[in-house]
């Protein structure tokens, strides 16, 4: 009797254990899944960790980006889809700090008190869509890296779009100069605002090529020479009166424009396609360009965005932003700070 029901709780107690290992296995199964897609995300990526503790501190970051992404996804509450981009071993703020660069805050008192003119006000046909690209007025989608200059990729892709609105040549032009060589307001990787390139660029009395001049993405010193071998010129700037997006599509009806907006969210660091209609606010951080607008068979209007984030962040590079919104700012502020050059 004795000898059976040791037997008996031998068998117990080894059941329990059974129940415990089985537990702890496919606690852990998950992580082991993850672990190696991260390795397959670092491959394809190319990123490289300096350490075990890094890569450990990286794991843990991707982990949550990649289960935010695939639970917003299957959620399905939203018309737009993110993804595991090549920003997703990023905390949200360590993003904010690098990619963007619209600085807000140094905007100078006089120009934000400026009354520009606004040549396309009594602008009142419009269609139903419009794509800059279609039109030949759009370069290929660049890439800023880690340097905060967005102002410029957002200025220099506006002039490019009024320079082959003048000229018929479709030429890309250099941020690179603006970076070191617009510098009297304008910071470089630390920030700037569109205007001010836009200033420089009249002062200068052009921009030259992409070419002449390529991208480092990195502070450097001006060259003077290539500064002065201008391929194309603009003669002015302009405002498009804030906060009101059907003033703004009267801009992009004619030309391509800069726009600034609240890129700080995590949706639209992993936003991959459909149309954008949130999370963000409008403490602007990021500019941009809108090269055109449209809406979506279901009726959803976008204005369709061109990013400086490479071709593998959002929809080839771009984004549909939402259009029409409720609010006078637009959304995530992209009717209160735009403008365009004017050749
Ligand atoms: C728009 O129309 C008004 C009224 O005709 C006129 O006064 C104004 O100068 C026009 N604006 C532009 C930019 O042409």
């Amino acid at each position: 009797m004795a000898s059976i029901t040791t037997w008996k709780l031998l068998l117990a107690v080894m059941a329990v254990l059974g129940f415990w290992a089985s537990l702890a296995a496919a606690r852990t199964a998950p992580d082991a899944s993850m672990i190696q897609r991260h390795q397959k995300w670092m491959v394809e990526n190319g990123r490289v960790y300096k350490d075990d503790a890094e890569k450990a501190m990286r794991f843990n970051i991707f982990k949550e980006n990649v289960d935010y992404i695939e639970s917003f996804n299957e959620a399905a509450a939203r018309p737009y889809k993110l993804a595991v981009n090549k920003f997703a071993d990023l905390r949200n703020d360590e993003f904010q700090a690098s990619r963007n660069g619209y600085r807000m805050g140094s905007l100078p008192k006089s120009s934000s008190s400026k009354v520009s003119s606004f040549r396309y006000e009594n602008v009142s046909a419009a269609p139903a869509s419009i794509d800059w690209r279609k039109k030949g007025a759009v370069t290929a989608v660049k890439d800023q890296g880690q340097c905060g200059c967005c102002w410029a990729f957002s200025a220099v892709a506006a002039t490019e779009g009024i320079n082959q609105l003048t000229t018929g040549k479709l030429v890309s032009l250099s941020e690179q100069q603006l970076v070191d060589c617009d510098t009297t307001q304008d910071q470089g990787c630390n920030g700037g605002l569109m205007d001010d390139a836009f200033q420089y660029i009249i002062s200068n009395k052009g921009l030259t090529t992409e070419s002449n001049y390529p991208y480092q993405g990195v502070d450097g010193t001006c060259n003077s020479k290539k500064e002065s071998s201008d391929a194309a010129k603009i003669t002015g700037y302009e405002d498009v009166p804030a906060n009101s997006e059907s003033a703004l599509l009267k801009a992009v009806v004619n030309q391509p424009v800069s726009v600034a907006i609240d890129a700080s969210g995590s949706d639209f660091q992993f936003y991959s396609s459909g149309v954008f209609t949130g999370e963000c606010g409008t403490e602007l951080d990021h500019g941009v360009t809108a090269v055109g607008y449209g809406a979506t068979s279901d009726g959803t209007k976008y204005w369709l965005v061109k990013n400086s984030w490479g071709a593998s962040w959002g929809d080839e590079g771009y984004i549909m932003m939402q259009r029409d919104v409720g609010a006078a700012e637009g959304l995530c502020g992209i009717a209160m700070a735009a403008s365009y050059p004017t050749a």
